[in-house]
């Protein structure tokens, strides 16, 4: 059983335990409970209303399960009220300034838990209640309790919930017995941190719902999830994968491996997902985002198989089909935006070295005219526009090859940015965007 605080500070005022002997507490006990009625509130006049004061104790939040829609809470209530039939005087006692009576012998409020998994009142009969002279009581049952709560998993895993633990008292109208909260709302200085979530201690809040002639004490929990688990064992990783896929197309068609890579990493993907399956949230309504991203990861990977195998059939092409101006046009876009720079670092050097040789060689076949020049003078402004005039009449060079190559180039920029500029996008928004649910009312 746990002890709050204020118990405990109780126990340790007792100032005159040394003049009081057995004899003095059982008298006293039994003057007090003669005629008493554990069922009949201890109001002298029973027209007034009942006021119990709680103070709610919270030790930890230690599982949260959202394919349940439960989390459980480790909680003390401590509950006060004045008891018009637990009044002495001390010196009439032998100085007896508290008594602890069995909670089954005296009135307790009956206090139960307003969204509970499973039907709960708090309080058990062995545990007691503390009276002070004035008939002040004090009874702090504790427990375990599993509440409801309504997950809204759009934006996991960085979700934020909004779970609540409601408490009402059980039978009795409001016009007989009514909860107060005064002063601190939950003591969290016991506290002990989920691992997983996180509890915003200064944003618990309560509100007080009389809608159903009852009164219902909502304490709500703001629980952010500790996200950082999850990016690095589900998000980052299938990023990664996704960044393999496009490396495939940096491995030469001739090797005969491609087809076996992009299947090898579907594959990978495929037992991933099968791994990190229970981590998933499974709902629907709404779907959350991250399920889109996963999907978009797998898509990702289906299409880099699917252009790894088109382009396979490209390279093997027979040269004797026409190449459709289309895949010219390709070609022509790699040569030019993407190849230049590298097609001037290789024919720099031929022409400074063997200037006669090469210049014949370009004449030969091209019928070009090269600016006479002495090798020593040749500009690198000759040499670039001799590419552009090559790449202005090659129509009979381009093989399927080149096109498969040209092809290849193309898609590992596009996927280069399609797989990872998505990704970021959805991960930032995700985690922005996500927010605490409003309070809603009775679950
Ligand atoms: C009992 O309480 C009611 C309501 O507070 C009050 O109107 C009434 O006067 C009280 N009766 C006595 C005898 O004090
Ligand atoms: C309950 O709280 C009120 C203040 O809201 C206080 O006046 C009253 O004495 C408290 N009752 C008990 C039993 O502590
Ligand atoms: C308390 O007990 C002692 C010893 O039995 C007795 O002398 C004393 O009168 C008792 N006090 C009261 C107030 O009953």
């Amino acid at each position: 059983m746990i002890l709050s605080p204020q118990v405990l500070f109780i126990f340790s005022l007792s100032p005159f335990v040394a003049c009081q002997n057995y004899e003095n507490v059982s008298n006293l006990h039994d003057t007090l409970l003669q005629n008493y009625k554990t069922d009949i509130r201890p109001l002298n006049n029973q027209s007034e209303i009942m006021i119990i004061n709680l103070t709610l104790i919270l030790f930890g939040i230690p599982d949260v399960d959202q394919v349940r829609g439960a989390v459980s809470y480790i909680a003390q209530l401590q509950t006060e009220w004045f008891d018009d039939r637990m009044t002495w005087t001390p010196s009439d006692h032998g100085g007896i300034t508290d008594i602890l009576l069995l909670s089954q012998d005296v009135w307790t409020p009956p206090i139960a838990i307003g969204n509970p998994i499973k039907m709960t009142k708090l309080g058990e009969k062995w545990m007691q209640v503390t009276y002070l002279p004035d008939g002040h009581a004090i009874f702090a049952p504790g427990d375990v309790v599993e509440c409801s709560c309504s997950f809204y998993l759009k934006f996991w895993p960085f979700d934020k919930q909004l779970c609540q633990l409601s408490l009402f008292t059980f039978g009795y109208p409001i016009n007989k017995l009514t909860l107060n909260v005064p002063g601190v709302i939950a003591n969290t200085r016991f506290y002990s941190p989920n691992g997983e979530w996180a509890l915003d201690k200064n944003s618990i809040t309560f509100s007080y719902d009389y809608t159903y002639g009852i009164t219902i004490v909502r304490y709500y929990f703001r629980l952010t999830r500790q996200s950082l688990f999850y990016l690095f064992t589900i998000i980052l990783p299938i990023n990664a994968i996704g960044a393999l896929t496009s490396l495939v197309f940096l491995l030469p068609s001739a090797s005969g491996e491609r087809a076996s890579y992009s299947i090898t990493i579907l594959l990978a993907l495929a037992v991933f997902l099968t791994v990190i399956s229970e981590d998933l949230p499974k709902t629907s309504d709404p779907i959350p985002i991250m399920c889109v991203f996963i999907l978009f990861g797998v898509m990702i990977s289906v299409a880099g198989l699917v252009i790894v195998i088109f382009n396979l059939i490209l390279y093997h092409r027979d040269d004797k089909i026409p190449i459709s101006s289309g895949y010219r046009s390709i070609v022509m876009l790699t040569r030019t935006k993407l190849c230049r720079k590298r097609n001037n670092q290789d024919e720099v050097q031929p022409i400074s070295y063997n200037f006669n040789d090469k210049e014949n060689k370009k004449n030969s076949y091209k019928g070009n005219t090269i600016s006479r020049r002495n090798d020593k003078n040749l500009s690198p402004e000759v040499v670039v526009q001799n590419n552009d005039n090559s790449l202005d009449q090659p129509e009979a060079e381009i093989t399927w090859k080149d096109v498969s190559v040209a092809v290849d180039r193309v898609t590992i920029i596009v996927m280069l940015f399609v797989a990872h500029i998505p990704s970021v996008i959805i991960i930032i928004y995700v985690a922005a965007a996500s927010d605490f649910p409003p309070p809603t009312g009775f679950e």
